[in-house]
């Protein structure tokens, strides 16, 4: 038997992994014990990504996927399972945000970040659902937004309306497969400490959302990577439909 048939590891897919937040997940799962497939619309960052977890190609690949293309998903999923047996989770976190004036909005911008953030996750949920209800096991986990449930404070209302969209797909999703050994939950982060949010946003507006945020700072990437481990487990088969909240308290229920 070769190493890899004998190698019982779940495989874990997530995509936007060539970095950012998405990086971390990626590096995350690959420390607990998944083989891990990073994708992004940067097949050659992603590549490097995968190659930084794990140079032999055993336990890490990156892959090139385009979330705004549902083919995509069905060819990745296709390369994976040809190459690990099967899949068993997917961590939906690729987005983009865009600082723009509400009325300055183009219908072409607004279509465009709506495209990558909520029509990617669906066509991730509706690709990966439907493969994992069939083999009666998946975990999917959906990288919402703080933006969603509040409005958004130093984002566009494209990339809010497309996170709270997310929200609402999450528990679709979730009712739909509940009863096929399939969970869909959904993170909700508020402003982390990563280099988009500096790079998007200038340091006095910067200090200025810090000083709102009742715990005094932004969040911490790696606690999002954690909690997407968590609900990417077997033993967490009672949690579907949730929105795991991670704002610092800028948003209570
Ligand atoms: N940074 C934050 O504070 C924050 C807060 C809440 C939610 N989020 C969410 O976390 C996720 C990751 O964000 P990040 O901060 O790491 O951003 P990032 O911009 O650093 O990373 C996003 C990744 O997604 C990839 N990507 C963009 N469009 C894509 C597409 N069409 N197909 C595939 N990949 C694509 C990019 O290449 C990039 O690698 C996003 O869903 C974002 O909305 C981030």
């Amino acid at each position: 038997m070769s190493d890899e048939a004998a190698d019982d590891r779940q495989v874990a897919l997530v995509t936007g992994a060539a970095g950012g937040l998405g990086g971390c997940i990626a590096r995350r799962l690959h420390e607990r014990g998944f083989r891990v497939a990073l994708t992004d619309l940067d097949a050659a960052a992603a590549a490097d990504a995968a190659e930084e977890l794990d140079p032999t190609g055993r336990s890490a690949v990156g892959l090139a996927l385009d979330v705004r293309d549902k083919a995509a998903f069905a060819a990745v999923r296709d390369r994976l399972t040809e190459r690990w047996g099967a899949v068993h989770v997917l961590v939906n976190n690729a987005g983009h945000s865009k600082v723009e004036v509400l009325m300055e909005i183009t219908p072409e911008s607004f279509s465009g970040v709506v495209d990558t953030n909520l029509n990617g996750t669906f066509y991730g949920c509706q690709v990966f659902g439907e493969y994992f209800a069939a083999r009666g096991y998946g975990r999917i986990v959906n990288i919402a937004s703080l933006a969603g449930q509040n409005g958004g404070t130093a984002t566009g209302a494209h990339y809010a309306a497309a996170k709270g969209g997310v929200a609402t797909l999450t528990k679709v999703f979730a009712r739909d497969l509940g009863a096929r050994g399939v969970t869909v939950n959904a993170i909700s982060p508020g402003p982390q400490d990563l280099p988009v949010v500096r790079r998007t946003v200038a340091p006095e507006r910067l200090a200025q959302i810090e000083a709102t945020i009742p715990v005094g700072r932004l969040g911490r990437p790696e606690f999002i990577a954690d909690m997407a481990v968590l609900l990417s487990s077997e033993h967490a088969d009672t949690v579907t439909g949730a929105c795991w909240d991670a704002n610092g308290g800028l948003h209570m229920r």
